[in-house]
């Protein structure tokens, strides 16, 4: 009998070459996995190809939306990871087709095909939110569940990293606004986890080291209100600018109006989302669903975001006010 090695085990991706896809192929290529990064536009993950070794990543099209070429990225495949989200829907790219519909016919062709199974999804995921992007997260937790029992299901806080599309727009924001809306005030408590952490979490999943059938809750080390993390954003900056609280329903009838933007800083959904907080839940904690179950130690905001919001500071990264 041989033994299966790292290097002769096939993970497909779906999403693969998005914030968290691509710190997760550089985990899995440290550990010698050989990586098929299912993507839409295989032209466009160009970006992947330093992460590994020669020929250790391939690219391939897949649209979750589309089930035959889903089958055709999952076959032989030995595990078989969903990353793929939306944080607002647009034209064929609705919140039920990608994150239900999709992540269903991930699991089913992973399923068919004898592979296991690791799906991400995000806190919050519920079918009783008033959001649309909660609800459809938690049908396609359901939904991989029921096709897939042994899967391993992720749920992050808010990640941060050099991409992230939390901190650096709220910093670029800063570079022109005189104020940074607080939404209900800035109330709402989140708890950032470090995008390398989430990764690292994934790849300890697919070593096998986490729970078949079980939903992880992933938090940074820290619960910050929306408030304080803007207060942390405009100190990291060096910037000095006014936090102006937005009650629920004016942040409503803006988004209203910013969500046919082509890229919306907001949305009524996303207003919805933010009338929860966004930590792990005690139950997690409890039953040990978390990073530091996974032997993952979580790293702060502190360690990580200021090496790259600094290009957000009026004079970069040669002189900051502090040194003088
Ligand atoms: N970022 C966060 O703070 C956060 C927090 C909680 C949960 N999550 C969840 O974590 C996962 C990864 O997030 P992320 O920040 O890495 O997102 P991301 O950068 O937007 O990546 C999402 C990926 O999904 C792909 N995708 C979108 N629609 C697709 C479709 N129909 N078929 C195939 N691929 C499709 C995108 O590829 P294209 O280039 O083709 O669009 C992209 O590679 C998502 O499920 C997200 O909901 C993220």
């Amino acid at each position: 009998m041989t033994l299966q090695t790292n290097n002769d085990t096939l993970i497909t991706i779906f999403g693969g070459s998005g914030f968290l896809g691509r710190h997760l192929v550089r985990a899995l290529c440290k550990r010698h996995y050989r990586i098929r990064a299912a993507v839409r536009r295989p032209d466009l993950a160009g970006h992947l190809q330093p992460l590994g070794r020669v020929g250790q990543i391939h690219a391939v099209q897949a649209n979750v939306r589309h089930s035959r070429s889903v089958e055709a990225a999952v076959r032989d495949a030995d595990v078989v990871i969903n990353l793929v989200g939306i944080l607002f829907d647009r034209g064929r790219q609705q919140f039920d087709s990608v994150h239900a519909f999709g992540a269903e016919q991930v699991a089913l062709a992973a399923a068919a095909h004898g592979a296991r199974m690791v799906h991400v999804s995000a806190i919050g995921a519920d079918e009783n939110s008033p959001s649309l992007y909660a609800r459809s997260k938690a049908q396609g937790e359901k939904a991989v569940l029921a096709a897939m029992p042994s899967a391993t299901v992720f749920r992050p806080s808010i990640m941060f990293g050099p991409e992230d599309d939390f901190f650096n727009r709220f910093a670029s924001m800063a570079r022109f606004l005189p104020a940074l809306p607080l939404v209900g005030g800035g109330e709402t408590r989140f708890q950032p986890v470090f995008v390398g952490d989430v990764a690292e979490a994934i790849a300890r999943a697919v070593d096998g080291n986490a729970k078949a059938g079980a939903i992880y809750e992933l938090g940074g080390p820290e619960v910050r209100t929306f408030k304080q993390l803007m207060e942390y954003v405009l100190a990291t900056i060096e910037r000095k600018r006014i936090l102006l609280p937005l009650p629920f329903p004016l942040a409503k009838l803006q988004a209203q109006i910013l969500q046919y933007l082509p890229k919306p800083p907001l949305t009524p959904d996303q207003v919805e989302l933010l009338k929860r907080d966004n930590v792990v839940s005690a139950a997690a904690i409890h039953q040990a669903r978390t990073l530091e179950a996974l032997g993952v130690a979580p790293t702060a905001i502190e360690v990580i975001v200021p090496t790259y919001l600094w290009r957000f500071r009026k004079s970069g990264q040669f002189r900051t006010s502090r040194v003088a």
